[in-house]
């Protein structure tokens, strides 16, 4: 197996939430964070030059940090561009997935909420996780792509905007509560029941959950993807001990306003990457 520290990659912020499961789980291992901000978000773009950026960031990314292994910590990088990756790549590419196995295994309504970006909420990959582990719930799938700007505005030390937040989940609020069903003549009204559970669907949203949970009506189950992510990498990498204590961060575009916070889950001030590939 390669020696080299665990390269979390991310358009923006979000990877952090994963970065933080994984210092949880493996305190003393090395950990390198790229992140291409420069075109971000990627929740807005078009799929086909997405996958081009992830490959070009990514593999750039890699010859920086020779890492030994890449965590592709967004899920909107992930239901489209894992393939492509770890056809290009030598070392082992975890990806992140929304959690639907897990929250369809927690529900006890069967009505869980899907709340991630445009894309991700769009993907066929998506939807095949949705057929696969939770055909007999309902799914209420909610694009909040503003809550990737409002994350971003946080760790850089922002107020967050919480009228926007609440907007932005209105849809899950709703489905919080339990609908009477409509019959007809030849049809008895089926009710549907309050969603209880909700997939935290893209890796900034981790970074918000306290104030998501203050603003939901209701008290909900919230799933995100961060120890599943960290469970995998330790199946697939030798986690090495203190190689390089000092986290290294690589980002594509301007990053200073992040450095405190990027310090607050032990990364150094970023670095420009630049993409060779
Ligand atoms: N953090 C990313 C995810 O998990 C996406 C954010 C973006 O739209 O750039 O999907």
């Amino acid at each position: 197996m390669k020696q080299g520290p665990v390269l979390i990659f991310d358009s923006g912020v979000g990877g952090l939430s994963v970065a933080a499961a994984l210092r949880q789980h493996y305190p003393h291992a090395s950990f390198c964070y790229a992140c291409d901000n420069a075109w971000l978000p990627y929740g807005l773009r078009d799929d086909a030059s997405l996958a081009e950026r992830i490959l070009a960031v990514c593999l750039s990314a890699v010859a920086a940090c020779q890492p030994s292994v890449l965590v592709v910590a967004c899920n909107t990088a992930s239901t489209l561009a894992l393939e492509k990756l770890r056809w290009h790549l030598s070392i082992p590419v975890v990806g992140t997935v929304p959690a639907i196995k897990p929250a369809a295994a927690l529900s006890q309504t069967r009505h869980i909420g899907l709340l991630a970006t445009r894309a991700t909420v769009g993907r066929p990959y998506t939807q095949e996780l949705i057929d696969r582990f939770a055909s007999d719930c309902v799914v209420t799938k909610v694009a909040a792509d503003a809550l990737v700007s409002e994350a971003e505005a946080w760790l850089a030390g922002q107020p967050l905007d919480k009228a926007r937040i609440h907007t932005a989940l209105m849809p899950l609020w709703q489905a919080a509560q339990p609908r009477p069903g409509v019959s007809t003549l030849d049809t008895p009204a089926i009710d549907t029941p309050a969603l209880d559970t909700i997939v935290l669907g893209c890796t900034h949203f981790p970074l918000l959950q306290p104030w998501l949970a203050q603003l939901a009506p209701v008290p909900l189950q919230w799933v995100d993807s961060g120890d599943a992510i960290a469970r995998r990498v330790g199946q697939v990498a030798e986690m090495l001990m203190v190689m390089n204590p000092d986290s290294r961060c690589f980002t594509t575009g301007p990053a200073d306003h992040l450095t405190e916070g990027l310090a607050r889950y032990g990364f150094q001030p970023a670095q420009p990457l630049s993409l060779t590939h």
